[in-house]
């Protein structure tokens, strides 16, 4: 499997790494040789179309801008360029989030599919703003577009609704769905810190970015509650479709004396009978969803099985460069079984 990577910084370099140390494995267990042939970033490429070896991936992590390597730099070729005219089966998308109008991932991923290229994004962007059309882009052009890293990091939240519940109907669902917000309000909550001051650990800590906007005015969590709402049950929205509430007004009382109840405040992404909503709401200490720190947790209530919960990480290089590397055995699999079908639809017209 030839893959493009486009862009390098921490997941980008975690997916190579990963990509990397667990090719042996993979080949062994799964027939699975990932190559990546080109890397692009906002300055140029590099590119070998026989594959990039462990040993240069490595050096790549310590040249800037990487196009400038001597062996196979391409200052002068965008991104764009690459997903065009280098042939590869996959596209690794993997540049900042916008949730603005989506780019430059937007432009990248319906390239890379009018080209033939099966898509792999960690990227919220262009699934909040676009996710209905993207999906039936990608079926139009008869390609797979995997996007498990956009929600929960490595834990693998679509895959467990989309698969282990397969057989169950998903009625609705509650999250933890953003680990700076969670982080922010178990600081306030247990160390009786202000909004302020916790953020002020937060960006410390490297859990939270200068402007914390995308964060705390649940932005992030807006976009993950897009992607299961489409993804998991079926309902065709947007980022405009979801209502919104951030965490900058919960105060140290509200927190207090939801205490005295036995609860506690968290930022929950709903979705249910009505519009999905992102909004502070009070949860009881024993509820399995209130996890504390910056872990991420869901709970889907379904017809049969009843309640079921998982948590785990949120974010993080490694752990949601595993989730691409999930997306791209998956995308694997999926190619096996395309392949078995047309052999058996020609063994049945025999
Ligand atoms: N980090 C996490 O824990 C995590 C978890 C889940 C999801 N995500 C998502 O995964 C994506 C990548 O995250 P990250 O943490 O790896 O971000 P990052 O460290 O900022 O890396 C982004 C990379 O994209 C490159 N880039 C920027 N503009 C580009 C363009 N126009 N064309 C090609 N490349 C471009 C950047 O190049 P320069 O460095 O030269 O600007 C950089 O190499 C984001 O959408 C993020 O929301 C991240």
């Amino acid at each position: 499997m030839r893959i493009i990577l486009v862009g390098y910084g921490v997941v980008g370099k975690s997916v190579a790494t990963i990509l990397a140390r667990r090719n042996t494995e993979k080949v062994k267990d799964y027939g699975f040789n990932p190559k990546i042939v080109a890397i692009a970033d906002i300055d140029g490429a590099v590119i070998n179309p026989r594959g990039l070896s462990s040993e240069k991936l490595e050096a790549l992590r310590q040249i800037r801008p990487i196009s400038t390597d001597p062996e196979y730099g391409h200052p002068e070729m965008s991104a764009l360029d690459v997903i065009e005219s280098v042939e590869a089966e996959v596209v690794v998308e993997v540049t900042p989030v916008n949730i603005k109008n989506g780019e430059p991932a937007l432009t990248h991923i319906t390239k890379a599919f009018k080209t033939g290229k099966h898509v792999v994004t960690t990227n919220k962007g262009p699934l909040a703003l676009a996710m209905p059309s993207l999906t039936e882009l990608a079926d139009y052009n008869n390609v797979f577009f995997r996007f498990s890293g956009t929600v929960g990091g490595g834990t693998p939240m679509l895959e467990f609704a989309k698969h282990c519940l397969a057989g169950d109907k998903i009625l609705a669902l509650r999250g933890i769905l953003n680990g700076t917000t969670n982080y922010i309000l178990t600081e306030m909550s247990q160390n009786r810190v202000t909004f302020q001051e916790a953020l002020a650990n937060a960006q410390k800590l490297g859990y939270a970015e200068t402007e914390p906007s995308m964060d705390v005015d649940g932005f992030d969590t807006a976009c993950k509650v897009v992607i299961l709402a489409n993804w998991i049950m079926d309902k065709k929205i947007t980022l405009r479709e979801v209502r919104r509430t951030g965490i900058r007004d919960v105060s140290l009382q509200a927190l207090g004396e939801a205490s005295k109840r036995g609860n506690t405040i968290k930022l929950i992404g709903t979705i249910d009978g009505d519009a999905p909503t992102v909004k502070p709401t009070e949860i009881g200490k024993n509820n399995p969803l209130c996890v504390s720190g910056v872990l991420n947790a869901v709970t889907f209530s379904t017809e049969f099985a009843g309640e079921q919960t998982i948590v785990g990480k949120g974010a993080g290089g490694p752990e949601t460069a595993s989730a691409v590397l999930r997306d791209l055995l998956d995308i694997r699999h999926s190619l096996a079984d395309r392949q078995l079908e047309n052999l058996d639809f020609g063994v049945w017209r025999k």
